[in-house]
């Protein structure tokens, strides 16, 4: 007897294309024998983690038989302290995108609407399907706009309804790296009714700080519908230990809560995330370095007749005016990883992680190898 598993399936899940993510050094090592591989596709802190994240985390590791403090309570206090919130308004998960799951699985029914941008993170239609919740994109702002592909709020204002239950902003956007200021954010959130939560998602706002962009965190008690979210993985360079967190009210925390799984967090991970959070030198670091080889990077893409969106992250997107597909496998086959964007209907754009310097010298010359086939 044969089971028809797909009609078993949940409705949302039956149509849903897993996340792709950027393709790990081991995989094109075993595809193409190379060894001396860049990875410049994740959007991952080039410098790695603070070595004090690291000694902390291996430190808990002979305690692993237990179970890491399922309420993070450590974690949650110094976060707390860190942003001057109550800890009750703070939801940790298994990396950002666990929290953004979270919102959809505590809120969202197939009767709701979720509502996101044109090309933004992919993740925000995978969780609002997996949900049966139906995804309203808005279109982004047009190619020759100030910030070209980015979030479009008044065509976002005008596709709330009252189905629309949670919304998902990422700021900076992944994978335009364009950005919202704060004086429109603020105002779109002021006019979003009270009934649908807004979901600032600030992966990369430690990199945009340094832009001038601001955080939407001091606006938290003002607007009961915000919720802020955080990650470890970006600029505190812990991107495979998983810790992400939210920031919200905490009656939207409580519900959080009750769908999220009792140690979404491992033991190591907290430990890490707690170390990072202290070692502000590290950040810092890592932030400078971002400033200083971003604007290499993009310069040395104009020398070359490329047009880039402009960024507020730790990644560039770039405009090869054509079919970008060849000249990422060309630049594969150099042994360099960067990430092709077709997936968010940007099918001319590569997404290129800002790396150490060295690391941009060499996507460089593959991207000039590449060009020149
Ligand atoms: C905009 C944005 N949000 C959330 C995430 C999820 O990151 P993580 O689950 O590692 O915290 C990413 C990762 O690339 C991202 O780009």
């Amino acid at each position: 007897m044969s089971c028809d598993f797909l009609a078993m399936a949940a409705p949302g899940v039956r149509n849903l294309m897993p996340y792709q993510p950027g393709k790990p050094e081991s995989e094109l090592r075993r595809e193409l024998g190379l060894s001396d591989i860049i990875k410049l596709a994740s959007n991952e802190n080039p410098l790695g983690p603070s070595s004090a994240a690291v000694q902390t985390a291996a430190a808990t590791l002979s305690e692993c038989a237990r179970y890491p403090d399922g309420n993070g309570h450590e974690l949650k206090a110094a976060l707390a302290a860190h942003h001057g919130v109550d800890a009750a308004c703070l939801t940790l998960g298994n990396g950002s995108n666990d929290v953004l799951e979270l919102l959809a699985r505590a809120f969202c029914t197939s009767a709701d609407q979720v509502l996101f941008s044109d090309h933004a993170f992919a993740v925000y239609p995978l969780v609002a399907q997996a949900v049966g919740a139906e995804s309203v994109v808005a279109p982004a702002s047009g190619a020759g706009q100030a910030m070209p592909y980015g979030h479009d709020l008044a065509a976002m204002a005008d596709r709330i309804s009252h189905r629309t239950r949670l919304i998902f902003l990422a700021n900076p956007n992944n994978p335009t790296g364009t950005w919202i200021d704060a004086a429109t954010l603020e105002a779109f959130v002021s006019v979003v009714p009270e009934t649908c939560l807004v979901v600032v998602d600030e992966a990369y706002t430690q990199y945009a700080a340094s832009c001038g962009v601001s955080t939407a965190l001091d606006w938290l008690t003002r607007f009961p519908n915000l919720v802020v979210t955080r990650t470890f993985s970006k600029a505190y360079g812990l991107a495979g230990l998983r810790v992400g967190y939210s920031v919200s009210r905490p009656e939207v925390a409580d519900l959080m809560n009750r769908v999220r799984q009792p140690f979404n967090v491992n033991l190591p991970a907290q430990a890490a995330a707690i170390a990072a959070l202290a070692d502000a030198s590290h950040l810092a670091r890592s932030v400078e370095l971002n400033d200083v080889q971003r604007a290499r990077l993009v310069e040395s893409c104009h020398e070359r007749g490329l047009s880039s969106l402009p960024s507020a992250a730790n990644f560039v997107c770039l405009d090869m005016g054509r079919d970008a597909q060849p000249i990422f496998q060309a630049i594969l086959r150099r042994g360099v990883i960067v990430r092709p964007v077709a997936n968010y209907g940007l099918p001319n754009h590569l997404r290129v992680t800002v790396g150490t310097e060295p690391e941009n010298i060499r996507f460089i010359q593959a991207l000039d190898e590449a060009l020149m086939l």
